[in-house]
């Protein structure tokens, strides 16, 4: 992102002064299981196109990829309908996946797919920032997890639980694959007087919450909180060029990837109450 684009961006961004109303925040944060359950009713699997893309930004994805003398483990956090899940499994005949969402009805779509078999896959139902992942995966037994546009879903201050609730799944020398939302992102700049709960989280119309993260909140998280290693932490701009209306305009993503330590000792330190 060069100069020019930040300083416009920061302009429009700082002519929405008005926040949302307490009442209706929390009202928002609350009932986010029910508003991503209301989603999946409204658009069942037709959402979500598959994230073919994710063994090509991601190698850690690709079969021969070896971690340990064992198959990769990997748990799909936010897997909505399975569109990251089914590629991987598809490609990699090596890895097996949990798959875990806090909206049940998504989950019935995982396990009703043709690809679903439960002896290279399982998907449960689990609120990442609040059920211990632990309770129904064994403690520091998975290699890769995913998350690809779910920690926009949560609420800022709710983040922190939900590394904290990872790094007890997580083998040491394990791997987070981050893919997300970045600041000025083209959705955050067309978010229209009346979204805005706090700096870069809005709620879009049908209740969800999205949260724009910048690669400083993302150091913050993993490695300052999580004591996790940072091994790549980037903006990904794509930019969008409509010839006839002779408009140009970018998505901003971030990408991200952090190791666990090796030593499971230090893992468990870091996982200390900072708030953040
Ligand atoms: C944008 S979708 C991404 C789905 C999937 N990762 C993909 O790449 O297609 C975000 C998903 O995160 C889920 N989600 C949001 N907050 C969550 C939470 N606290 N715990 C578990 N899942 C959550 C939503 O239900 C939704 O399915």
């Amino acid at each position: 992102m060069d100069d020019a684009f930040i300083a416009d961006a920061q302009q429009i961004l700082s002519a929405d002064n008005s926040l949302v109303p307490e009442f209706w925040q929390k009202k928002y944060k609350d009932e986010a299981g029910r508003n991503w359950d209301k989603f999946y009713n409204r658009n069942s699997t037709n959402f979500f196109k598959d994230r073919n893309w994710t063994d090509r930004e991601f190698e850690e994805l690709r079969p021969g990829h070896t971690f340990s003398e064992q198959n990769p483990v990997l748990l799909e956090i936010g897997c909505g309908v399975g569109n990251f899940v089914w590629p991987i499994l598809k490609r990699n005949p090596d890895i097996s996946v949990y798959a875990c969402d806090f909206s049940p009805r998504a989950v019935d779509f995982v396990k009703a797919n043709e690809l679903y078999s439960e002896d290279r896959c399982r998907a449960f139902v689990c609120d990442i920032t609040k059920d211990r992942l632990a309770d129904t995966i064994p403690p520091h037994s998975v290699d890769i997890v995913s998350a690809i546009y779910v920690f926009s879903a949560l609420p800022p201050e709710k983040q922190a639980d939900a590394v904290s609730n990872i790094l007890e799944i997580l083998k040491p020398g394990g791997r987070i694959l981050f893919r997300d939302y970045g600041i000025y992102d083209l959705a955050q700049l067309r978010f229209k007087s009346g979204h805005k709960l706090e700096n870069n989280l809005y709620v879009r119309q049908d209740g969800t919450l999205s949260y724009y993260f910048s690669t400083e909140r993302l150091r913050e998280l993993f490695v300052q909180h999580g004591g996790l290693v940072e091994l790549e932490n980037e903006y990904v701009v794509k930019r969008l060029v409509n010839v006839k209306r002779e408009i140009d305009s970018d998505r901003v993503f971030t990408q991200a990837k952090f190791q666990a330590p090796i030593d499971t000792a230090a893992i468990e330190s870091a996982m200390t109450s900072t708030t953040i």
